[in-house]
C-alpha cells in the first residue's frame, strides 16, 4: 500500500524524485512568495496546517462569486449547482481513500469532530461499565480526550499501548492489551509529534481477530501516504482537509456502511431528517443522517479541489520526494551535537521533532521565526508523548510537498544560529 521504500527513512535512491518539479509546484502556492523579517518564508509547519494552492483558492472564490446557495434544499439553479459541487467532493473523497460507497463518507468539521462522532454515536450506546478502549501512547489529544469523556459516561476503561524510545509502538504489548473486553481500538496512523508510521494493517488485523472495532486517526497520514480503507479493512478512518492543502473546518469520517446504518445521529437538526412531527422523527439516509445543519459548503468544494490537486501530482512522487527531504534533513540535523531528534522510528514521514541542549523549544522557534522559518514549538497536542521522552516541549519542523533542500539548509543554519546565540 504505502511506498515503503521511500517512507522508511532510507537514503533517497528512489526513481520518482527526478521528475518532481518542486519549483513548478511552489508557483501554485501564492503565500510562499513572501518574506518574513526580510528573509524568504520557509514554511515548515505543515503538520499543523498546510498552505493552499491557487486551485483551492480559485474554487472557493468561484463558489462565492457564482454558485453560493444552500444545498439539498432548493430547486433554484444556484442551489442545484452548489449541491452538485458539494456532492462531487464527496465522491472525490470516496475515491481518494478507495471507499466502496459514497454513503460511507460523512463530512465533519475535521478529524477531531469525526472521532467525537464515533465516540458518541457509535460507542456510547454499546459500551458497558468495564468494557475497554485501547489507544496508544503516541495519540494526539483528539484521540485521547473523546475516549476519556466516553469512559466517564459509560464506566468503560481506557488502556494505553506503550512505545519505545525511538517512538515506535511495541506491537507485542499492543496485542497483549487487546482482551475479551476490548470493544474498540483507536490508533493514529502517523504520529503528529514523532512522524512514526504505525503498522496499522497488522494492528487492525490483530484487533479484528479479537472482535474489536478499529478507528484510525489519519490526520497526518492522508497528506503523505496513499490510503485504501478497503485494503486496510479499518472500520472507521478520519482525516482533515486543512492538512491536505484544503480549507480549514472540513474533514471526513469514513465508516463501514453496516456500522453507520446502525448508528443513531450525532446531532439533530435540518437535513438529517426525512420527516419531523412532535410524535416521531424519521432520520435521513446515509450520509446525510450525520450532517445536521448547513455544512461548510465552500470548504467542502475547496477540499474537492485540493484532492484533485494532490491526486494530479500523485502520491508516489510526493511520498518519494518528501522522503528524500526527510532523510536529508535528518542527516543534517544529526550532525549538530547540541541537537537531539525526538522520534527516530524506522518508518516515518514528514516530521522532525527536536530539542537543542539547554534551549527552550519556544526560544528555538522564536529565533527561527526571526530568520523567516516557521516551525511549531510546544507539546503538539500530544502531552503523553512529551512525558514519555521526559520533555515539556520540542521544536517541530514538518515537511510538505512544496519544501526544498535549500529550505532544509536554511533550517539547519537557523538551528546552528540558535546554538551560537545560547552557547
Ligand atoms: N494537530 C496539529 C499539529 O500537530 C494541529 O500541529
Amino acid at each position: 500500500m504505502t511506498t515503503a521504500a521511500t517512507s522508511t527513512g532510507q537514503p533517497g535512491t528512489n526513481t520518482h524524485t527526478a521528475d518532481y518539479d518542486v519549483e513548478k509546484v511552489r508557483r501554485d502556492f501564492p503565500i510562499l512568495r513572501q518574506t518574513i523579517n526580510d528573509c524568504p518564508l520557509v514554511y515548515l509547519d505543515n503538520a499543523a496546517t498546510t498552505q493552499k494552492p491557487q486551485a483551492v483558492i480559485d474554487a472557493l472564490r468561484h463558489y462565492y462569486e457564482t454558485d453560493n446557495a444552500n444545498i439539498h434544499r432548493g430547486v433554484h439553479e444556484l442551489s442545484v449547482r452548489a449541491t452538485e459541487a458539494y456532492e462531487k467532493s464527496r465522491v472525490k473523497a470516496q475515491r481518494f481513500i478507495s471507499a466502496g460507497r459514497r454513503e460511507e463518507i460523512i463530512f465533519t468539521r475535521g478529524t477531531t469532530e469525526a472521532i467525537n462522532l464515533i465516540a458518541q454515536a457509535y460507542a456510547r450506546p454499546i459500551l458497558k461499565g468495564g468494557d475497554e478502549i485501547l489507544i496508544t501512547t503516541m495519540e494526539h489529544h483528539s484521540n485521547i480526550v473523546p475516549w476519556q469523556l466516553l469512559c466517564e459516561q459509560t464506566g468503560a476503561v481506557l488502556r494505553v499501548a506503550p512505545i519505545n524510545d525511538r517512538g515506535e509502538l511495541l506491537l507485542n504489548e499492543y496485542e497483549k492489551l487487546i482482551g475479551p473486553r476490548t470493544k474498540l481500538v483507536a490508533v493514529v496512523h502517523v504520529s503528529n509529534a514523532l512522524g512514526t508510521v504505525n503498522p496499522i494493517e497488522e494492528m487492525i488485523a490483530m484487533a479484528h481477530r479479537r472482535g474489536a472495532v478499529v478507528v484510525i486517526d489519519g490526520a497526518q497520514a492522508a497528506p503523505h501516504l496513499p490510503v485504501d480503507v478497503r485494503a486496510l479493512d479499518c472500520d472507521f478512518y478520519a482525516f482533515s482537509s486543512h492538512k491536505l492543502y484544503g480549507p480549514t473546518g472540513i474533514g471526513v469520517l469514513y465508516g463501514k456502511q453496516e456500522l453507520l446504518e446502525n448508528m443513531s445521529p450525532y446531532q439533530g437538526g435540518g437535513d438529517m431528517i426525512k420527516s419531523v412531527t412532535f410524535e416521531k422523527t424519521i432520520y435521513n439516509d446515509l450520509p446525510f443522517r450525520f450532517e445536521a445543519g448547513t455544512p461548510n459548503i465552500a470548504g467542502t468544494i475547496g477540499f474537492g479541489a485540493a484532492l484533485d490537486y494532490v491526486s494530479r501530482l500523485g502520491f508516489e512522487k510526493i511520498d518519494a520526494y518528501e522522503a528524500e527531504l526527510l532523510n536529508y534533513a535528518t542527516a543534517a540535523l544529526s550532525k549538530i551535537p547540541e541537537v537531539r531528534l525526538i522520534g527516530t522510528a524506522a518508518r516515518k514521514v514528514s516530521v522532525l521533532s527536536f530539542v537543542v541542549d539547554g534551549v527552550h523549544a519556544h526560544d528555538v522557534g522564536t529565533i527561527l521565526d526571526q530568520l523567516g522559518i516557521a516551525v511549531r514549538t510546544g507539546h503538539h497536542c500530544a502531552q503523553p508523548v512529551m512525558e514519555h521522552f521526559g520533555l515539556s516541549a520540542t521544536a517541530r519542523a514538518s515537511i510538505g510537498l512544496y519544501n526544498t533542500k535549500e529550505e532544509i539548509d536554511a533550517l539547519v543554519a537557523g538551528v546552528r544560529k540558535v546554538v551560537e546565540v545560547f552557547g
